[in-house]
């Protein structure tokens, strides 16, 4: 299938004309800076935060450049990787017209956003195992020449699973819109990632975030990899300081503690595969699916009842019962090993009322 981005984004993308900050317009450092308004005294914090970041965050891109290979072209950063996946619906997708499509159970951010940006839906369902029905998905991108985006999600959420490499390229190579692989939980899997192929797809996006595996989830830093082309249209339609000074200046530290996030990830995953087993063998347990994410999907006879006793506990699931193909099913975060033990203990000590 050949991809042409001008005929993904809507008509008017190409030609909006960004907001020129002051940063824009003078690039260097040294000086006396009286063009953005700032305060020229300092923060009533005490530490110098009154300066406006880096609007294109270029020392925290090179550094991620280097780790995953790509140029820094090819990085979009946000306020963590929801604002790439509103950028990217609202970039593609003409409301009430143009369609996305989804492929449920997966995250639910995908469909809020398409939501509220009033962007229709086509679903298509994973298939019992969690995995992608080609045919199926193959035939919904056929019926639907008004779909723009394809949303997967590997290793997908709340599923744990990751999706098969094969399945992803056929849609991939099958959709003349931009297919986007989130990878938010990439780094407790042992798949490889989706970055390497994008010099192949230019119809390819792979988000990836700072808020799993690197423990950043309150700095909110998200990253797009893409096409220098398609990153640059993200660029011109962000809210132009998107990614605050603090964030890019955490960020890039802990880019420089690489061992560290290392070292945690080899501890979620050993916790992951301990609390599997342990899972697995209580008699409440009905079926503990297999994980490369950060959590567990595990079902068990009445989600809605065991989801109300652990809170009762103090001990905070997500409840998945409801969702279709995850009926009676709980989404379990892999904890510290002292409360993965604590839930263990208090879910072996659940008594059915029913019995
Ligand atoms: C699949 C998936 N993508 C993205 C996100 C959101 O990531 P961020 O914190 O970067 O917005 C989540 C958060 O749970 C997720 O599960």
């Amino acid at each position: 299938m050949s991809f042409s981005l001008s005929s993904v984004l809507r008509p008017h993308i190409l030609s909006v004309k960004p907001y020129s900050s002051a940063r824009d317009e003078y690039e260097g450092t040294e000086g006396i800076f009286l063009d953005a308004n700032e305060n020229p005294f300092g923060s009533a914090t005490g530490q110098p935060y009154n300066r406006y970041p880096d609007p294109y965050q270029a020392q925290l891109k090179r550094k991620i450049a280097n780790l995953k290979h790509v140029r820094p072209e090819q990085i979009f950063l946000g306020n963590g990787s929801d604002e790439p996946i509103d950028l990217l619906i609202r970039a593609a997708c003409t409301p009430g017209q143009d369609e996305i499509i989804l492929l449920p159970p997966t995250y639910g951010m995908y469909e809020v956003s398409a939501g509220i940006n009033n962007v229709p839906m086509v679903k298509v369902s994973l298939t019992p195992d969690f995995q992608l029905d080609v045919p199926a998905t193959l035939a919904a991108i056929a019926a639907h020449p008004k779909a723009k985006l394809i949303f997967l999600c590997s290793p997908n959420n709340p599923t744990g699973n990751s999706l098969q490499r094969e399945d992803v390229i056929q849609i991939i190579e099958a959709f003349a819109g931009l297919v986007i692989v989130d990878e938010a939980y990439i780094d407790f899997s042992s798949e490889p990632s989706f970055i390497t192929l994008l010099d192949r797809f230019p119809n390819l996006v792979v988000l990836q975030t700072f808020s799993k595996a690197w423990g950043l989830a309150a700095l909110r830093l998200g990253m797009a990899f893409a096409s220098a082309e398609l990153i640059s249209v993200l660029n011109k339609i962000k809210a132009p300081y998107n990614v605050n000074a603090l964030t890019q200046q955490l960020a890039s530290e802990s880019l420089d503690n690489l061992t560290v996030k290392d070292k945690m990830v080899k501890e979620i995953i050993s916790q992951r595969e301990l609390l599997l087993v342990q899972l697995s063998t209580l008699p409440l347990v009905q079926k503990v699916f297999p994980s490369d994410a950060n959590f567990l999907l595990v079902r068990v006879p009445d989600g809605k009842r065991v989801y109300q006793y652990l809170v009762d506990g103090k001990i905070i699931v997500r409840d998945r019962s409801g969702v279709r193909l995850c009926e009676g099913c709980l989404r379990i975060t892999v904890g510290t090993p002292d409360e993965n033990s604590k839930l263990i203990e208090s879910l072996s000590a659940y008594r059915n009322p029913n019995n």
